[in-house]
């Protein structure tokens, strides 16, 4: 199929490549001119394990264009709107002006039989908007809401081979027709036995936002375990385990830590909430405030947790912070609980060097006043206490006698539970962790 992705950041780029390995003619657009130089050179414009070579595949085989030109669309037959719809500054809810450009971009090129598919994060409702603006401005194109799942870090693997197809669809034929169209671009992954969803338009907005809140709910609630291990001596990492054991729990996403951040979570657990109050229906996720609140808490306990173990004071003291993106195996520094404690701790007088195998480059941006390093070396050098708060594999093998030699004093506070205790103090550190003993 002929296929146009509106919008290439985490979501687009990904979603670009992927169709083209699917075996469509793809053209990806965006306004941003950099990016799309990057990606018409084959070149992944962030960090995604498996992009850059995805890329190159498909590049050479002519299937995968890129433009800042809309009208390129044009001839495309279904056109998906991967475009970001971020948190509005100062308020909870979403920015749809990305959704909205986009839209107002793309009606010109559309011709009858057009589908256009939404896959941005958006409030409920934004989807009928939509469908009632393409009635009056473009009558013989029909919309589908298609939430994308991907996990940054398994980006081309969550797309190639989804656990489940969402499709929100209007009713009667357009909505037959609109479902055998996607289903002829997942053509692939059906083929795989996915799961496949046909639903409302309404319902595929809230199955993304639910799904998210679910996730951030599940964090949130073990790192509240924390904090009452932190009060009793107890440890939530075998509490975890524990309750994890239980399949009707499970043991995915209960590891408590510094909580969880990035382009997804926070914001769209807020912007739910936003809505809800809309809608008159914000009792039924007030719960949601908690969920962030107990996030936000554990960054503000890390700061505390080095103050402590640094005999009461944090000023002038040098501080190494292993960590900046939001999780291992990403650049993205958005809403980063790594980052976040490392701007904490240097307002407050710290004298603190950051690094990330990664997003050393974002981060600077982000926050030109920190002090950002290239090597570990470099962060945990003459370092009174090593702060590990994004577990890239390289910081979960460290070894405690090797690091000893370069740091200044041996004390080390494991904001992801990933370092085992028993080694470190046995090597003569102070270990300390959230909700560990
Ligand atoms: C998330 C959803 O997983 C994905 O389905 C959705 O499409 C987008 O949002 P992503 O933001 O890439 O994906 O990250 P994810 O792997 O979900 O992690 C989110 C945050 O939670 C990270 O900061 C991570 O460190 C934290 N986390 C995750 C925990 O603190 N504990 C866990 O057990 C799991």
């Amino acid at each position: 199929m002929k296929i146009s992705v509106i919008g290439c950041g985490y979501l687009g780029a990904v979603h670009a490549a992927c169709m083209a390995r699917l075996g469509h003619e793809v053209v990806g657009v965006d306004v941003d001119e950099a990016k799309i130089a990057a990606l018409a050179e084959g070149r992944a414009p962030f960090f995604e394990p498996g992009l850059p070579e995805l890329l190159g595949e498909v590049s050479g085989t002519g299937a995968l264009r890129f433009t800042t030109d809309m009208a390129e669309v044009a001839g495309s037959q279904v056109h998906f709107v991967c475009v970001g719809t971020p948190q509005r500054r100062g308020e909870y809810a979403a920015d749809l002006r990305y959704v909205e450009s986009a839209v107002d971009a793309l009606i010109p090129h559309l011709r009858d039989g057009d589908l256009v598919v939404g896959k941005s994060t958006v409030p409920v409702g934004t989807a009928a908007g939509i469908a009632e603006r393409l009635g009056r401005e473009a009558p013989g194109v029909s919309l589908a809401w298609n939430p994308e799942f991907l996990r940054e870090g398994f980006a081309v693997k969550d797309t190639l081979h989804p656990d489940r197809l969402v499709y929100g669809v209007p009713g009667g034929e357009a909505g037959e027709l609109a479902v055998a169209q996607l289903d002829e671009v997942y053509a692939g992954p059906l083929s795989e036995h996915t799961p496949r969803v046909v639903t409302d338009y309404p319902t595929a907005e809230l199955v993304k936002v639910a799904a998210n809140s679910f996730l951030a709910t599940k964090i949130s609630f073990i790192n509240a375990m924390a904090e009452l291990c932190e009060e009793t001596g107890a440890d939530v990492t075998r509490l975890a385990d524990a309750i994890g054991y239980d399949d009707r729990i499970g043991r995915k996403f209960l590891n408590a830590g510094l909580g969880f951040g990035g382009g997804c979570l926070p914001k769209d657990i807020r912007a739910f909430m936003a809505r809800a109050g809309e809608l008159g229906a914000d009792q039924a996720v007030a719960f949601l405030k908690e969920i962030d609140a107990i996030n936000t808490r554990r960054r503000v306990r890390m700061v505390d947790l080095a103050r402590e173990v640094l005999d009461g004071s944090i000023v002038g003291k040098r501080i190494a912070v292993l960590g900046a993106a939001f999780k291992p195996n990403s650049d993205d520094v958005r809403d980063s609980p790594a980052l976040d404690v490392a701007v904490q701790l240097a307002r407050q007088g710290a004298d603190v060097r950051v690094t990330d195998p990664e997003a050393v480059p974002n981060a600077r941006r982000l926050h030109p006043e920190l002090r950002l390093v290239e090597s570990l070396d470099e962060a945990v050098v003459d370092a009174e206490i090593v702060l590990l708060l994004t577990e890239w594999q390289e910081y979960r093998e460290l070894v405690p006698a090797e690091l000893a030699e370069k740091v200044a004093g041996l004390r080390i506070l494991d904001g992801r539970n990933v370092l085992d205790p028993v080694a470190w103090r046995a090597a003569g550190w102070t270990y300390r962790a959230l909700g560990r003993p």
